[in-house]
């Protein structure tokens, strides 16, 4: 499977629900370069559901834009694919079935689908469940036919919306890790929305905090740690503290928007590589 990055640009983006409904959002302005895994963390209702349907094209914006590489987000694609809480699977459908059901729609060949679901299916380790009907499966193995699926489609860029909330401790982490490691080999970008500092810590190569109302990118962080990342490792402990000190600053309004200086150093020095990771 051979997925490439995008240059995310997010520009003066803001959002309202309707004429009588105040800013959602304003003044959202966030780059990202190919491959990177960005979290955005904010409280709830600070409006991160909402950009990520934007930057899905589920959503027109009420201003700005959206761009990953030359092209303006303004539909659905299944080059930017977005997953949510629940898997949303067909449960009258195996797994292989659910997994290749958008190549299906795209109009691909049998042996092609059957040859690119089985690809996906082993990147999430399912294949021993390629052929049983999705209910007889737990919550955690559902999301990863959801993330197979979404997988098949070879994105450029995979939204997550609090996609392991509802999941236990255990396999969530083990999501958590998997989807990074995944990311991470195949280059595709990942924007994830959580208010989950360990998940951040745990996914993440970058964290925006979103505060206000209407929310605003008030602070970002690097989260600069080595692969694997495990809980109890003090370098994530001791970035944990930062992310957590960040996140409640920027909730007591200590620290104002920002503007996207270290976005723009970290799309300057990926750009180069960014070539070479495609595939
Ligand atoms: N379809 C809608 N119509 C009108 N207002 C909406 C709609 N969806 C969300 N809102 C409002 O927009 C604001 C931001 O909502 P959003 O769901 O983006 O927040 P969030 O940061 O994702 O919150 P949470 O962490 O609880 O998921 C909230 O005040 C919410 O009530
Ligand atoms: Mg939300």
């Amino acid at each position: 499977m051979s997925i490439r990055g995008v240059n995310i640009h997010i520009d003066q983006l803001k959002h309202r629900y309707s004429a009588k409904s105040p800013l959602t959002f304003d003044g959202v302005s966030l780059q990202s370069p190919p491959g990177e895994v960005l979290a955005i963390i904010g409280r709830s209702g600070c409006g991160k559901s909402t950009l990520l349907h934007i930057l899905a094209g589920l959503l027109q914006a009420s201003g700005g834009t959206v761009r990953l590489d030359e092209e303006v987000v303004q539909k659905p694609s299944p080059h930017w694919v977005m997953m949510f809480q629940a898997p949303h699977l067909y449960p009258w459908m195996k797994v292989a079935q659910n997994v290749g059901t958008g190549l299906r729609f795209a109009g691909w060949k049998e042996a092609r689908i059957r040859e690119r679901v089985e690809e996906a299916i082993r990147l999430v380790d399912l294949e021993a469940h390629a052929d049983n009907n999705v209910q007889d499966l737990s919550g955690g193995q559902q999301q990863r036919v959801a993330l197979a699926r979404s997988l098949v489609m070879e994105p450029e860029l995979l939204l997550l919306d609090e996609p392991f909330s509802a999941l236990d401790a255990f396999t969530r982490s083990a999501l958590q890790r998997d989807v990074r490691s995944i990311a991470k080999r195949l280059g595709f970008n990942v924007v994830i929305v959580t208010h989950d500092i360990d998940e951040a810590v745990i996914m993440a190569d970058r964290a925006v905090i979103m505060a206000g109302s209407p929310g605003r990118i008030m602070t970002e962080l690097e989260v600069d740690l080595p692969d694997p990342r495990e809980r109890h490792d003090p370098a994530v402990q001791a970035m944990r503290t930062r992310l957590m000190d960040a996140f409640q600053d920027a909730a007591q309004g200590k620290s104002g928007p920002k503007g996207n200086e270290a976005a723009q150093e970290a799309i300057a020095a990926n750009e180069p590589q960014a070539a070479g990771q495609h595939g």
